[in-house]
């Protein structure tokens, strides 16, 4: 059938989305799909339908395109896509809310909570600093940062605004960031992420020569099982399907905290999943091709 790779659309991870939509797309023409790349724009819903496109790769990213939105718009036309369907999309894009369902499960994540009125200021500051703040609803970690005080705080809050009416703060976790890459039904090996920046920050993630990408990672193999089992009991827990990737830190003594899923992980050079993929000896095509075979069932 005919594929449409759906990339770009508005969010602030448009270029992120613009590349690894590129990559897809050469990916599936290579395996002989009748693959086409389209902007997500608002006409895409005729557009396929005029087209008369068979499927969607998604390869958007952020609000609109990774939150069940789009997911939604296709469904209501009859349109199979890859990855998460609408729930799993919503919760996967909402850290908070996320986060709150691992907590109800007994899931380890670092402490938290919503940034609403002035009180949660002190409330926040009991967590104790040094806090993170974020977006709830971002990705790459646009508008994300470490506060030390109750002056940075409100800064990073006003900042973080600028991006999203739910803030939260998050207690800040010292340690090394682990990421577990999922395709299908399996957990890819584990890699771990070294960065010199005070954390895996945009620039750190795409474009930075000094970020350490570490596949094995390091830990050993019963902690690198159990890590995996984490991963894996994250994603089903927000109910994603398909392919995902699940970011966790570990802190000194080497427990885990969970940070956030992600529903349509980057797939740009630089990106994870195809890291992750690559030492298990899946390259990038057979990986491409996998997620969307996944979408057929
Ligand atoms: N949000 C970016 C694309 C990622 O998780 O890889
Ligand atoms: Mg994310």
């Amino acid at each position: 059938g005919k594929v449409a790779v759906l990339m770009g659309g508005l969010s602030a991870e448009r270029e992120v989305s613009l590349q690894g939509g590129q990559a897809v797309l050469a990916a599936l023409v290579r395996r002989g799909v009748d693959a086409h790349g389209v902007d997500a724009g608002q006409d895409v819903l005729s557009l396929l339908q005029q087209e008369e496109y068979d499927r969607v790769f998604i390869m958007l990213h952020g609000r609109g395109g990774e939150d069940g939105v789009i997911q939604g718009a296709l469904e209501s036309i009859g349109m199979p896509y890859t990855g998460s369907g609408v729930a799993g999309s919503a919760l996967g894009m909402d850290k908070y809310r996320c986060k709150l369902l691992w907590q109800g499960l007994g899931l380890p994540t670092a402490d938290f909570i919503m940034l609403e009125s002035e009180q949660d200021i002190e409330r926040a500051e009991s967590l104790g600093f040094p806090l993170m703040i974020k977006p709830s609803h971002e990705g790459s970690s646009i508008g994300m940062a470490k506060v030390e005080s109750r002056q940075e705080l409100k800064a990073a809050w006003q900042q973080a605004g600028g991006y999203d009416v739910d803030v939260m703060a998050e207690k800040w976790v010292t340690g090394s960031e682990y990421t577990a890459s999922i395709l299908d039904d399996q957990v890819l090996p584990l890699i771990r992420i070294e960065t010199p920046h005070t954390f895996y920050d945009y620039d750190a993630k795409y474009q930075a020569d000094s970020t350490g990408y570490y596949c094995p990672c390091g830990l050993d193999s019963d902690q690198e099982i159990a890590l995996k089992g984490l991963a894996e009991k994250a994603f089903r827990a927000v109910g994603a399907k398909g392919w995902g990737r699940v970011d966790i830190m570990l802190d000194a003594e080497a427990n885990p905290y969970l940070l956030e899923v992600n529903t349509v992980p980057g797939m740009t050079s630089h990106s994870l999943v195809p890291m992750a993929a690559r030492a298990e000896g899946i390259d990038f095509d057979e990986l491409v091709w996998r997620i969307l075979s996944a979408s057929m069932v």
